[in-house]
């Protein structure tokens, strides 16, 4: 078959999946690491709005595999450099992304990067790989560049902005133009229609399995059909006019298999969303917790900056979970876990953890200063995942993260507005619930 052929269609109706789950926990044949496992709505409200605490509490409680029953079904978490390694190396095999809760995703990506496994998702990967070599990153600097120059020109003296929704439009800007020559004159519009549609997985669970007009679900179709229009006009133009570039769409486009064939529009359709989606959402919400942090640590502002988002990455690592469902039973840290059921790692916990990290709680970019850094244990530090499916766009996301601080921090001191008190918002990634209200103050030159 071809390797261009794609998974076979998963259904999205949340009662299905939530029936699914249930006939496999009841199918395991070894019992599940210990851990909470009665119904809890508590539970489960406390994980939705405010995992940290909860998943260290049961480390420190259970040991580094446990399980938490939230809503309807037990979940094994697995935490620490040990645990991050299995899953994201060392056994990555025997792990579905699919069929874990990036799922949640599908109707919005489609079978995207996130969404995919086995050998559609090692051909898609060998299609857009070229797009992240070190040199198309050299060559989209200038893209970053120059959209940075223009997204801080309006700045004044004094200035109140919320640099997140600032940063989003801006990193959405540089994935569409550097990555798929998209117009940018879409990209507000487009900023908006992501945040509508990713605000869904905000949604208390129980207003997102329902369906219906004025519904959470429908608002966010609602955008995802719009975003779909701006994708689908630029893919149909390219076929019409027969343009290309180096870009990720030119990629794409012209792939074929070993039987000649090419990508399924829907895929390519599917593939462009989850990279504007993977390749925005990050780096906003990095950007604005970079400056959090420096706006109450004024006195790392002239760190380097390599080691300010190492240290951001690692106490507000984005995209913090990785869901996955395992497939055959295995056992980690001596812990048995059966097969067929949801297995997360999460970088944002083992970045915490107190047994691994002195004095977890503290912004000390300087754990990463050459000298220290090394001390680090294998897979105790995940930001980007790991092994073959480590983030494609990390490069990227960092030559970005980079373009846009050295240009604040080169003629800006942001200050948090007064009475902000951050919380953190964590679906589909980790970001700042209500924006980063900052006040910039221009530098004397
Ligand atoms: C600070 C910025 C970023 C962070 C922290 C980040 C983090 C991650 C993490 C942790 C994963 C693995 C998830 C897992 O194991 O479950 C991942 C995968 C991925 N990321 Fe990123 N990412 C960033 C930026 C980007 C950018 C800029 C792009 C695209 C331009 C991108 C595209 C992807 C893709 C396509 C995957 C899936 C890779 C695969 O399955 O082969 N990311 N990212």
């Amino acid at each position: 078959m071809s390797s261009f052929a794609g998974p076979a269609p998963v259904s999205t109706n949340p009662l299905l999946a939530l029936a699914d789950d249930i006939r496999r926990e009841r199918a395991a044949t070894v019992p599940f690491p210990p851990g909470e496992t009665s119904f809890s709505m508590a539970r489960t409200r406390r994980f939705a709005r405010d995992p940290l605490p909860l998943l260290l509490e049961a480390y420190e409680r259970f040991g580094p595999v446990f399980t938490l029953r939230i809503l309807h079904g037990n979940v094994v978490f697995a935490l620490g450099p040990e645990a991050n390694h299995h899953i994201t190396v060392a056994n990555a095999a025997n792990f579905s992304w699919r069929e874990g809760h990036f799922g949640d995703l599908l109707p919005l990506l489609g079978d995207g990067m996130l969404t995919i496994d086995g050998a559609f998702h090692r051909s898609s990967r060998q299609i857009m790989l070229p797009a992240f070599h070190r040199e198309r990153i050299e060559a989209a600097r200038d893209v970053m560049e120059d959209e940075v120059q223009r997204a801080i020109d309006p700045w004044h003296d004094g200035m109140r902005l919320d640099l997140y929704h600032w940063t989003r439009e801006l990193a959405l800007r540089i994935a569409m133009r550097a990555l798929f020559g998209l117009r940018q004159e879409s990209a507000p519009q487009a900023a908006h229609d992501f945040e509508q549609a990713l605000g869904f997985y905000a949604r208390d669970y129980l207003l997102q399995i329902v369906r219906g007009p004025r519904t959470p679900f429908t608002r966010m179709q609602e955008a995802r059909r719009r975003l779909d229009a701006l994708i689908y006009a630029e893919i149909h133009r390219r076929r019409a006019t027969g343009q290309r570039g180096e870009d990720v769409l030119s990629l794409l486009l012209d792939a074929t298999d070993e039987d000649g064939t090419g990508l399924s529009e829907q895929h390519i359709r599917d593939h462009v969303m989850t990279l504007l989606f993977a390749g925005h959402d990050t780096t906003t919400s990095t950007v604005a917790f970079l400056f959090y942090e420096l706006a109450r640590h004024p006195e790392q502002r002239d760190t380097d900056l390599d080691l300010l988002l190492d240290e951001t990455l690692r106490l507000y690592p984005a995209a913090w979970i990785g869901p996955r469902r395992s497939i055959a039973p295995f056992e980690l840290c001596g812990v048995h876990v059966p097969g067929g059921i949801p297995v997360n790692y999460c970088s944002w916990a083992s970045h915490r953890l107190p047994d691994v990290w002195e004095d977890p709680e503290r912004f000390d970019p300087s754990r990463f200063a050459p000298g220290r850094r090394e001390a680090i244990p294998k897979g105790a530090y995940v930001p980007f995942g790991g092994g073959s499916r480590t983030c494609l766009g990390m490069r990227f996301g960092q030559a970005e993260i980079g373009v846009i601080a050295r240009r604040v921090l080169a003629g800006w001191d942001l200050e948090l507005q007064p009475g902000y008190a951050l919380r953190v918002r964590q679906m589909p990634t980790i970001g700042p619930r209500d924006g980063m209200p900052m006040v910039a103050h221009a530098r004397a030159a």
